[in-house]
Formats: C-alpha cells, sequence, structure tokens
C-alpha cells in the first residue's frame, strides 16, 4: 500500500494485485478484444486508478462491482474505456493510403453510369481526423468532377468521449499543416488557435460508437470504402483476422479495404484480392 497526495488530502492507493490483473485484462480482453500483457500492469493500474479516484473509489472491487452493474454501469465502462484506449491520430495521418482512396473515388466517379454515391467507414476514427481527411478528399475529387456525384463518411469508435469530440470538431490550429492547401476550402478558423469544419463536410457525416468486435453481426450496410488503421495492433491474431473476416461482408462490389501497412501480414481472403500499391496494404473486393 503506498500513498497518493490529490488536492483534497492523501489517498491510499492499493496496487493491482496478480488476481485484480487478471480480472481486469480479462474484462478487457472480453468486452474490447484488447491484449494488456502482464508488462502492461502498471499502465493499466494507472488508468483505473485515475478514473477511480476521479469518482471516488479506492478499492478495486467495488469499482469492479460498479462498473458491472447495469445502465450506470455501462456508462462508467465507457469513461474507462476511453482512458484505457490510445487515441493517437492525426489529419492524413499515412498519405499513400489517402492517395488510394482519391484514386479509386476518381476511377469509381468515371466509370459510373448515373450519379455515384459512395460511402466511405472510419473504422476506429478516434477524435475524427482521420474521419475528416477522408472527407475533405472525397469533397475535392466530387466538386472537381463533371458527373454529379455524392459521398457520405460513417465514422465510429469504441470510446464515446473520442466520438463525442470528432462530432464536435474543433482542432488546435497546428493540425492545419497537415491538410493541404488545396483542401483548405472545407475548413473554417475559430480563433488563432482553433479551426473546425465547415457544415457543408459535416453534413456528409454520421458518427457512432461502434466495437469492432461487432462486426461480425448481421448488417445490411455496405462500402465502398473501409479505413481501417491503428487499431488492429491493439488485437489477437486470431480476433484481427475475425475482424477484416468481418469487414469484408460490409463492402460494395470492387470495394476497398484499406489498413496500416504493418498491422497484419499473412492475411488473405477468398474473396479479395491485394491491390498492388506501393508503402500501402489494401485488398479489394472481387
Ligand atoms: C491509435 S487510434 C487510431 C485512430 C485512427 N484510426 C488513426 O489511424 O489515426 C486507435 C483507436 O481505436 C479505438 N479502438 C480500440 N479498440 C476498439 C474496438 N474494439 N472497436 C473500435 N475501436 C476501437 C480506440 O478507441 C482509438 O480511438
Amino acid at each position: 500500500m503506498y500513498k497518493m497526495y490529490s488536492n483534497q488530502s492523501y489517498i491510499q492507493i492499493s496496487p493491482l494485485t496478480e488476481e485484480d490483473y487478471l480480472r481486469w485484462s480479462g474484462l478487457l480482453a472480453e468486452r474490447l478484444g484488447i491484449i494488456v500483457p502482464k508488462e502492461r500492469k502498471m499502465f493499466l493500474q494507472s488508468k483505473i486508478w485515475s478514473r477511480m479516484r476521479e469518482i471516488g473509489y479506492q478499492d478495486y472491487s467495488k469499482y469492479w462491482d460498479y462498473i458491472n452493474s447495469g445502465i450506470e454501469g455501462n456508462l462508467e465502462w465507457s469513461q474507462l474505456v476511453d482512458r484505457l484506449t490510445v487515441h493517437e491520430t492525426s489529419f492524413f495521418r499515412h498519405p499513400p493510403s489517402f492517395e488510394l482512396v482519391k484514386e479509386d473515388l476518381e476511377q469509381k466517379i468515371l466509370r459510373a453510369k448515373g450519379t455515384l454515391r459512395y460511402k466511405i467507414w472510419s473504422v476506429s476514427c478516434a477524435t475524427g481526423e482521420e474521419a475528416y481527411s477522408l472527407a475533405l478528399l472525397a469533397q475535392s475529387v466530387c466538386k472537381q468532377s463533371e458527373k454529379k456525384s455524392y459521398f457520405g463518411v460513417t465514422a465510429t469508435d469504441v470510446s464515446s468521449p473520442a466520438v463525442a469530440l470528432a462530432k464536435q470538431a474543433f482542432y488546435s490550429i497546428d493540425k492545419l499543416s497537415s491538410i493541404d492547401a488545396s483542401l483548405h476550402d472545407g475548413v473554417k478558423t475559430l480563433n488563432h488557435e482553433m479551426f473546425t469544419i465547415k457544415d457543408a463536410i459535416k453534413k456528409r457525416m454520421a458518427f457512432g460508437v461502434f466495437n469492432l468486435l461487432d462486426v461480425n453481426k448481421p448488417s445490411n450496410i455496405k462500402y465502398d470504402v473501409i479505413y481501417c488503421q491503428n487499431v488492429l495492433m491493439y488485437f489477437d491474431k486470431s480476433v484481427r483476422e475475425q475482424i477484416l473476416d468481418g469487414l469484408v461482408n460490409h463492402l460494395n462490389h470492387d470495394g476497398l479495404l484499406v489498413l496500416g501497412q504493418t498491422e497484419i501480414n499473412s492475411w488473405s481472403h477468398e474473396k479479395m484480392k491485394r491491390v498492388n500499391k506501393n508503402r500501402t496494404l489494401a485488398f479489394r473486393l472481387k
């Protein structure tokens, strides 16, 4: 037992015992598919503890009971999930993958018989930068085309606080430098510190909380692009493969599945063929 000082008075912290570690890491694996190896036990302890401290808990078991208690427990769980997940992201984080989406949309506009309706899904959107990057890009391609075309971006994440921030779309002005100047007509500077995304683009977005572990549940919604980057690495290999197999069922004919380049190395699927583009890892529905 050791003591930690807060702005109220000192609070006793009990370290996460072996049994606690197994219980909490098991819950994370079961509900999120996320694996917390033993070397990261201190990470788990500090995240759970800091949340417990915020809401006045000092005992892991009592907090465990609270997390597992009906609707209130579910709401608290979503707060804890936000602490335990990594939301590092940026606009146009992996330029070659965005270039691939741009080329795909241009091609599909050219080939479309009538009006093209292009649907994109950013499956772990964190605070929204990836989803808005896709939207800014699609908006610019559609605008430049003589043919009529529409796009929509669905942005989901397992963390509801992250999704709420994504929806608000307030970003620090230094992030603007990652967005090519040719796309700046889609953003609005608010003051010398912040910018946001213009309503014309926000109107094309739909946000929601979604756990990738639920990807195999039946759904009729299909996308032309599924953009899934920097999330698979948190899962076990078998879970990664189940998620990817599930994502395939959400693709339209000729749809693209865009992954992070180093996130999986031996996945293949009978319905998918590898896209041959340098510095990307992407598959297309045959
Ligand atoms: C490092 S961020 C990546 C954000 C963005 N895709 C990018 O590449 O910049 C990882 C995101 O995955 C989300 N995540 C973790 N587990 C998830 C799950 N089971 N289902 C959906 N999203 C999950 C986290 O909440 C976090 O926002």
